[in-house]
């Protein structure tokens, strides 16, 4: 598939997506959905790429939201469609298996927040601004902002960032758990990939538990959780990585990882 709205591009096990439609300040049409879609497909079945990082093209924007422009023409139900095709799109990146660094270098507004919140953490450079504005064009937000806010910074911060449709800065979306790290503008990427390098050079099925306990738990009482927690651990010892880990440990010496999923 040839991207026209995107860039991709891996090297040393690690993807890096960038939305690329400065124009729109990197706004979601149908046609970029589409070439996520690919990249989350791609990712998925090649071993060679173990984390992936999304950003956006110039200074400007990560994603400034949902391509507004396409909105006169939606009827309600299309309207519900397009809603259900960035969710899906988003449950897929959230549910990738791998790592999901979001990096976000300017406005993530609207589908731009839901789409780092999607991720499992986020970056932010300090020109980076966030919220769910969508209240000032009359409606709400679509790609599950209303959920993963709420999850994220409480039910409170989360219905009143999205009833003001008010920016947070990067220090204040820090404060609140939006965001893990800010970085100044030119050490974003940098500081960025440092942090992916890191997590591919770690045992892929080990991250992948991580996520997905982590995760799973947040949907279930805690007990509930901390039993997957503790089958999730069982099965690390069925993991080749797991030997090579405590081995490395007991030999003085660096684990070697592989490169797999399948191991
Ligand atoms: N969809 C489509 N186009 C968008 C867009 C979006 N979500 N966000 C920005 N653009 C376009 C603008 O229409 C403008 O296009 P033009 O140059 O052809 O007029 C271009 O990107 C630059 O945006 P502009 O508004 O001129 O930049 P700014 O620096 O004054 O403001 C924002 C930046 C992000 C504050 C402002 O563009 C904005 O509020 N965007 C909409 C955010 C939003 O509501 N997102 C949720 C959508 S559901």
């Amino acid at each position: 598939m040839k991207y026209q709205n995107i860039l991709f591009e891996a090297k040393e096990g690690v993807g890096v997506l960038t939305f690329n439609r400065p124009k729109a300040l990197n706004a979601l049409n149908p046609e970029t959905f589409d070439e996520i879609s690919h990249v989350i497909g791609r990712v998925q079945g090649d071993s060679d790429v173990r984390v992936l990082v999304l950003t956006g093209a110039g200074e400007k924007a990560f994603v400034a939201g949902a391509d507004i422009s396409e909105f006169p023409r939606m009827n309600s139900l299309q309207a519900r469609a397009f809603a259900e095709r960035g969710q899906d799109v988003f449950f897929r990146l959230e549910t990738l298996p791998k790592p999901v660094i979001a990096c976000v270098n300017g406005f993530a507004l609207g589908g731009g927040c839901e789409l780092a919140m999607s991720c499992d953490f986020i970056y932010a450079s300090d020109k980076a601004r966030f919220g769910q504005p969508e209240v000032n064009l009359g409606i709400i937000p679509g790609f599950g902002g209303t959920q993963r806010l709420a999850r994220l910074v409480g039910r409170a911060a989360a219905k009143e960032l999205c009833m003001t449709g008010e920016m947070l800065d990067a220090q204040q979306a820090k404060a609140m758990g939006l965001v893990t790290r800010v970085f100044p503008a030119d050490q974003l990427m940098e500081e960025t990939m440092k942090v992916a390098h890191l997590l591919a050079s770690r045992a892929p099925n080990v991250l992948r538990s991580i996520k997905q306990v982590v995760d799973r738990g947040m949907d279930v009482d805690l007990k509930t959780g901390c039993a997957l927690e503790a089958e999730a651990f069982g099965v690390c010892f069925a993991s080749k990585d797991t030997r090579e880990g405590v081995s490395a440990f007991l030999e003085k010496r660096k684990p070697q990882f592989s490169r797999s999923l399948e191991d």
